[in-house]
């Protein structure tokens, strides 16, 4: 693989400042975008008021812990607009989760919102390996989600040939690549892995892409995943993290040079990582659930947004900025079998180290009884036609997930090809326990 990384007089200062310098923005800013929180969304004036807390209460930036926290259903209880900082004729867009469940998150960005996203992205992409003038294959889906567009921008924003395919299309995606011949692709890690097997379906070899970096992220993924598509490709992976309610793809980013957990943009986001129980604001270093202040933005600012996204803080390393380990996984998906906290992500450590099996794999909850059970459905890959070699890698990974992860599992190994596959983010858990 290339050696990417990007030359440091071509970072902005900002990127390597000392952390006293950090800092002070930091509160500089935070104090700003408390404020403006304050006096334009009444939701922030009511809550501030119910803990008894006024932005002139925050003198430095250990004084946040004293503000309320928000969550996504504040969001959801204000549908659509309630949020915003700024009249309406003021948004120059909107995006918004999926809302499988049910009304979607409404997240707006003015002008200015949106010339700042598009900075970090394209920092973002530096970071990860990218120069100006490559060609960029889009594979996030454009729409509401905020993948597509915000990849974009950046992509754009940073001088690269943005190629915006969007997601879905297998087929075109690998023609697409094989004629264009992009350098970096953005994708969701688990449809990376369909590209591959199309391009083994055309009966072409994947090594010899001519793609140098994926930057991948919007789901959970593991370094045992990273080895396996960088070996397919040839390339570099590395990881590419956001959330709508807070901005979208490029709040933190993952550097080619070093690959050892993704820097928070801290000059626009300030992280904390909590307590998920009782919300004590945890020191740098110890695993907990990540807690995002935006410092800059002006049509959605957010106070102590709770990510649900579990990881710890660590110092910077190729940048100043602080790093998030890779995330394990959202404490939304974690699955507790007899008394065992288990993430998916965790599982698919496991599949990665099984030979004949491939990491297209979901996980279903059943209820005998009072007992949970759950049951790993993997597929195997294409040479495993032998029925006793697939019986051997259910038992060895069995055995894999009792060793290290500590339950009991049944593993059904099942034809390649015949677990669905998502265009975006893989869903890696399906629930048949019966409704209590
Ligand atoms: O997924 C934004 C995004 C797009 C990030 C493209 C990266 C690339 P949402 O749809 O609002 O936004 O989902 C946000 O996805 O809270 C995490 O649970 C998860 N997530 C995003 N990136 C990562 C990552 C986009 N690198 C939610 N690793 C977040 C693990 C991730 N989980």
């Amino acid at each position: 693989m290339e050696n990417l990384t990007p030359r440091r007089e071509d970072l902005e200062p900002i990127e390597y400042a000392s952390r006293d310098e950090i800092s002070a923005l930091q509160l500089k800013r935070i104090k700003q975008s408390i404020r403006h929180a304050c006096e334009n969304v009444l939701f922030f004036r009511k809550r501030f008021d119910e803990k008894g807390v006024h932005p002139d209460d925050l003198n430095s930036l250990s004084d946040l812990s004293k503000f309320p926290f928000t969550y996504k259903q504040d969001l959801r209880d204000t549908y659509p607009f309630g949020m915003f900082a700024v009249p309406q004729n003021k948004l120059a867009r909107i995006h918004g989760s999926s809302g499988t469940t049910g009304k979607p998150t409404v997240v707006g960005y003015t002008k200015g919102d949106i010339d700042i996203w598009a900075d970090l992205m394209a920092r973002s992409i530096r970071a990860a390996g990218g120069r100006p003038g490559d060609i960029l294959h889009n594979a996030y889906g454009y729409g509401l989600f905020t993948g597509g567009l915000g990849a974009h921008y950046g992509a754009e924003r940073f001088g690269c040939t943005v190629v915006p395919i969007s997601s879905g299309m297998i087929e075109r995606q690998v023609t697409l690549i094989n004629d264009f011949k992009p350098s970096i692709i953005m994708v969701t890690p688990s449809y990376m892995l369909s590209i591959l097997d199309e391009f083994r379906r055309q009966g072409l070899d994947s090594r010899k892409s001519s793609l140098k970096v994926g930057i991948l992220g919007a789901e959970p993924w593991t370094n045992a995943m990273r080895l396996e598509i960088e070996e397919a490709f040839d390339m570099h992976a590395v990881d590419i993290y956001g959330l709508s309610e807070i901005m979208g793809p490029g709040v933190a980013q993952e550097c080619v040079e070093t690959k050892d957990g993704l820097h928070v943009w801290e000059d626009h986001f300030y992280p904390e990582i909590i307590d998920p129980v009782t919300g004590e604001v945890l020191p740098d270093g110890k695993m907990g659930e990540l807690v995002f202040t935006t410092l800059t933005k002006e049509a959605l600012p957010m106070v102590r947004y709770r990510t649900r996204d579990l990881t710890r803080l660590l110092p910077g390393t190729a940048r100043s900025m602080r790093r998030i380990e890779k995330i394990t996984g959202r404490s939304d998906d974690m699955m507790i079998l007899r008394g065992v906290n288990v993430f998916p992500t965790q599982i698919e450590e496991q599949i990665l180290k099984c030979k004949g099996l491939a990491p297209h794999f979901y996980i279903e909850l059943t209820r005998a009884g009072r007992m949970d059970n759950m049951v790993v459905h993997v597929e195997c890959t294409e040479d495993m036609t032998d029925v006793d070699a697939r019986a051997e890698s259910a038992r060895k990974l069995a055995h894999h997930i009792k060793s290290v992860v500590g339950v009991s599992t049944k593993i059904e190994v099942r034809d390649p090809n015949s677990v669905a596959r998502s265009e975006g983010k893989a869903k890696r858990v399906v629930d048949n326990r019966p409704k209590e």
